[in-house]
């Protein structure tokens, strides 16, 4: 059949729910598409836990390289995380083979994103990551595609669901930050190790990846000014709601006359912007540019069904491309500079 064959690495949060949906609208997504989403292949570091879907028909691998390196399949999808191993290594030979690779893992893409995606180019496969920045927001879509021939001169927003998470929740319902947290992590919207998102780093590696899109700079997450959540008390998040503001955690890419500054730090918001009613695991990315003017897009930002979506578009654009086609790149080559947050002036 002309199925579309995927593999998937990481069946946790958003693997699980990637695998349920994509099952049960199997029938639908073949009508869509134009053919049929076949799981051929999974893994993950458990065999024997149970999922809560069925794998039966899949062949299991008891390694993600070996599953990248040999399964039968036309799409790689990398949902297991980490800069480091097993994804890096995976995620290069299905590119290397010229397997499209679908991944929401962006630790991984501040790493070594340009890397991929020259490595992609250069086997005529795709590499679609619209899961790696906030959640379910179609945000690479926007700048990847619809806002090209515009001029950016900021990208900036609310891109940690678990931080937005944990601020609203002590603000709201006076808990504490450990409890918000713990919380956050049952509802599988932190990172394994949720010091990336309460330090701060996971939205640096999100920012990274937008200011790469949007500037044509390199992704540079170690070059970003960095401050995340955990000196926040509930009497700061008091204090500024009597001066009229509330605390988000922004990432902020902006052109400056001394060129493109990056920084990830706790924000004062004034009460009645729009970034200040986002509460809870939703996500916003304003994009102000030349052409357009200001775009703002507002939704789920973590989750599996939020993950998952964005996953699942990645692979039905794959499943609806022609062999052969001329496509966009992953990441554009870096033309332009950054400044280090060790130069750049912190307003
Ligand atoms: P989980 O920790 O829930 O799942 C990770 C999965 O990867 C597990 O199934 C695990 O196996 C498997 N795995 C981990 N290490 C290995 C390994 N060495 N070899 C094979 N399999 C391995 O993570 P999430 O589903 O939450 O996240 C997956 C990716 O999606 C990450 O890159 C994350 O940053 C990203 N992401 C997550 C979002 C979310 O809301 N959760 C939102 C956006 C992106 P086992 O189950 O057996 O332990
Ligand atoms: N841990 C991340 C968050 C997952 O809380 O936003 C989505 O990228």
């Amino acid at each position: 059949s002309d199925a579309l064959k995927i593999g998937i690495a990481g069946l946790g949060t958003v693997g699980a729910s990637l695998v349920r949906i994509l099952q049960e609208r199997h029938e639908a997504l073949a009508t869509t598409c134009g053919r049929a989403i076949e799981i051929t292949a999974v893994t993950a570091r458990d065999r024997n836990r149970d999922r809560g879907v069925d794998l039966t028909a899949m062949q299991w691998h008891d390694d993600a390289l070996s599953l990248a390196q040999t399964a039968d399949i036309d799409v790689f999808v990398e949902l297991m995380g980490g800069a480091g191993e097993p994804a890096y290594s995976a995620v290069k030979a299905a590119l290397s083979r010229g397997l499209h690779v679908v991944t929401a893992n962006k630790a991984l893409l501040a790493a070594h994103g340009i890397e991929l995606a020259g490595l992609a180019e250069e086997h005529g496969a795709l590499l679609n990551y619209e899961a790696a920045v906030a959640g379910g927001i179609p945000v690479i879509k926007a700048l990847r595609e619809s806002l090209t021939g515009n001029t950016i001169s900021r990208v900036y927003g609310i891109m940690n669901g678990t931080c937005n998470y944990i601020l609203t929740k002590m603000e709201k319902e006076g808990l504490s930050f450990e409890a918000c947290l713990k919380e956050a992590q049952r509802l599988g919207y932190a990172e394994a190790d949720p010091a990336f998102d309460i330090e701060g780093n996971d939205t640096a590696h999100k920012l990274a990846i937008l200011t790469s899109l949007a500037y044509g700079t390199a992704i540079a997450a170690d070059d970003i000014y960095l401050e995340g959540i955990t000196n926040i008390s509930i009497d700061d998040i008091h204090a500024a709601a009597d001066l009229g503001y509330r605390i988000k955690l922004l990432g902020v890419a902006q052109r400056t006359e001394s060129g493109i500054e990056q920084r990830v730090h706790p924000t004062m918001v004034p009460l009645d912007s729009v970034i200040a009613q986002v509460d809870g695991v939703t996500n916003a990315v304003a994009i102000e540019s030349d052409i357009l003017g200001e775009l703002l897009m507002v939704g789920p930002g973590a989750g599996g069904n939020a993950t998952a979506s964005a996953v699942l578009g990645d692979i039905a654009d794959i499943a609806k491309s022609r062999p052969g086609a001329q496509h966009v790149p992953a990441f554009g080559r870096p033309v332009t500079a950054l400044l280090t947050y060790k130069r750049a002036q912190i307003q």
